[in-house]
């Protein structure tokens, strides 16, 4: 990936100055030294976003996001490395270098401008196609609104559009995903004769190409560009370049289909991106709540609907932060957002958002689901499986509440290792953390996986983090020399990157004796609090359903070493 010199990206981040780009995009306040102001990453009323100019580096103590210039550009804007270094080298006026012989995302720049002229190329054609012109206005679409998400049109030749790239332009059109090659190696034009519908990233490049058949026999009905250096499917959404002009809407809908953006569009609701024929990802989510507070799932009202509904939802939990907002809307049997607001109207679809089911409503709905709970079985059933669903929310107020209603309805109260779940302050949560803290001295001083205890399950409590302690010790035992910073380089392109290389920094200070200690001193604290956990547990089902011989000895055995 590296195809940037170092040496250039030192220098650039040398000639920038991070106040600069943060205060273009977020309020700052001087304090002291440095700056602060409220984190633009995750919702906050009291500041605990720093931009230090001495360091020319930002931090929020708050949700612990930190980094660089470029780091803060790639966060805010949703750039990839390479683009938000080449803007704040324009805006520094500097020209990016690129290392001779390295495989720098071939110069993705030249498949823009491929996949920009097979727009042009397509929405030219598409004014002399009378049928798929009739075929749009069948389908309530103004030739404004093809404008605006610049539809075209395909012919229905082997050759079409390839026949309008010079010759050497055929390898990139190949690239983009817009040719394909026979057994022959002879090329031909994916799209033929079909109604074309440019996908484009967040910044309104065009990236791939949706396209829907206009006869009825035509099969499939959709068929999407594949996967290419510029399109990786499960990133991008329909649409998301226009509703981020409405990101000021109180909500963004997530629809399924390219017709439902446009329908919606349509009846001038703006505010919608589709998936592109793939499940919702977490980086779906998290794109949009940069942008939005609340996100609204539509589904049809039949079964898939549902089914892809709980996928949301499951994929949705460990993103679930308070103060964002989600709910899911079904839509009556065999209406899709197109049909319906083309059927009953803007204010009608309006007023279903305002309906959707919350996202609370839906889990416990998830959870009731083939349980009597009115039995004395079913509510212990609830419980037990509503713990895996709770272990992934993220820590905060709604997490709390959940724990506390599914407790009510259970009639289930299980303790929660209360001094560490709930810190004197907010921000501070992370901090206190335990498993935090046990990550960050594990990757400072790796030989401390070595003095793990065997009978330490972390598994039990629920805090997350516990498959990133598994990880480390992994990559220890497969490695016992290795450092703290070859440690790190196992977790690049996990998700725990960056999260990870702040936790790292929170045990620098101390010297290898005092992380020693430390470490023994947290061991012994989770121990405690792992069999704590466990006899809660027992206890419960003992009271609920009794327990097997096993678990009594189990019992007797934890209560035992708790009162050595
Ligand atoms: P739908 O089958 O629900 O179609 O597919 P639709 O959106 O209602 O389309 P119209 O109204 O008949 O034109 C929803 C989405 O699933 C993907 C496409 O992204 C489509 O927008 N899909 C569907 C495919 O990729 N291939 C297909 O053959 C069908
Ligand atoms: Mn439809």
């Amino acid at each position: 990936m590296a195809s940037i010199p170092n040496e250039f990206i030192e220098s650039l981040l040398d000639k920038v100055d991070i106040y600069d780009v943060v205060s273009a995009r977020v309020q700052l306040k001087k304090t002291g030294k440095d700056y602060s102001g409220l984190c633009p990453f995750h919702t906050e009323n009291t500041p605990s976003f720093t931009v230090s100019q001495q360091k020319q580096f930002y931090h929020c103590f708050g949700c612990g996001k930190n980094g660089s210039a470029i780091g803060f550009l790639m966060e805010y804007e949703g750039l990839e490395f390479i683009d938000a270094v080449k803007d704040l080298a324009q805006s520094a006026g500097m020209e990016v270098p690129v290392k001779a012989g390295n495989h720098l995302p071939k110069s993705s720049n030249n498949l823009y401008a491929v996949t920009e002229k097979a727009t042009r190329i397509f929405a030219h054609q598409l004014k002399s196609a009378a049928h798929v012109i009739d075929y749009l206005k069948n389908r309530g679409i103004s030739g404004e609104t093809a404008l605006t998400f610049q539809l075209g049109y395909a012919l229905d030749e082997w050759n079409g559009l390839a026949n309008r790239f010079e010759v050497n332009e055929q390898d990139l059109l190949k690239r983009t995903g817009l040719t394909t090659s026979n057994e022959r190696n002879q090329l031909y034009d994916k799209f033929r004769n079909r109604l074309m519908f440019p996908i484009h990233d967040r910044r309104g490049r065009v990236i791939a190409f949706g396209g829907r058949a206009i006869e009825a026999e035509q099969k499939p009905k959709y068929l999407n560009s594949p996967e290419t250096e510029l399109f990786h499917k499960s990133n991008e959404l329909y649409g998301l370049h226009l509703a981020k002009k409405h990101s000021q809407e109180p909500y963004i809908l997530v629809v399924e289909g390219y017709m439902d953006v446009i329908a919606l569009h349509e009846y001038d609701i703006k505010n919608a991106v589709a998936t592109l024929g793939t499940a919702t990802s977490a980086q779906h989510i998290q794109t949009l709540f940069k942008s939005w507070d609340r996100i609204v799932f539509c589904f049809d009202g039949d079964n898939a609907g549902i089914q892809a509904a709980e996928k949301a939802l499951n994929t949705a939990l460990p993103l679930y932060l308070d103060r964002k907002i989600i709910d899911f809307l079904f839509l009556p049997d065999k209406e899709d957002p197109d049909s319906y607001v083309s059927k009953y109207g803007a204010d009608a679809f309006r007023k279903q958002v305002n309906d959707a089911v919350a996202f609370s409503d839906f889990f416990l709905q998830i959870l009731n689901k083939n349980i009597n709970i009115n039995s004395l079985d079913g509510k212990a059933q609830l419980f037990d499986k509503a713990q895996p669903y709770l272990k992934q929310l993220p820590k905060g107020n709604f997490k709390q509440i959940m724990a506390k209603k599914i407790a009510e309805i259970s009639g289930i109260d299980q303790q929660a290792p209360r001094n560490y779940e709930q810190p004197a302050t907010p921000n501070k949560q992370y901090g206190e953390n335990p498993l935090r803290k046990l990550i960050s001295l594990l990757l400072n001083s790796p030989y401390l996986c070595s003095k793990m205890p065997q009978e330490l399950n972390l598994r039990i409590l629920s805090f997350k983090g516990v498959e990133i302690i598994d990880k480390i010790v992994e990559i220890f035992n497969a490695n016992p020399h290795i450092r703290s910073a070859a440690m790190l380089e196992h977790f690049r392109d996990s998700d725990y990157s960056k999260y990870l290389g702040h936790l790292m920094s929170m045990h620098d200070h101390l010297d290898e004796q005092q992380k020693k200690l430390e470490f023994e001193d947290l061991v012994h604290y989770l121990l405690k609090m792992t069999s704590q956990q466990e006899i809660n547990r027992l206890r419960n089902k003992q009271l609920q359903q009794g327990l097997s011989n096993e678990e009594k000895q189990k019992l007797v055995q934890l209560l035992h070493q708790k009162h050595q």
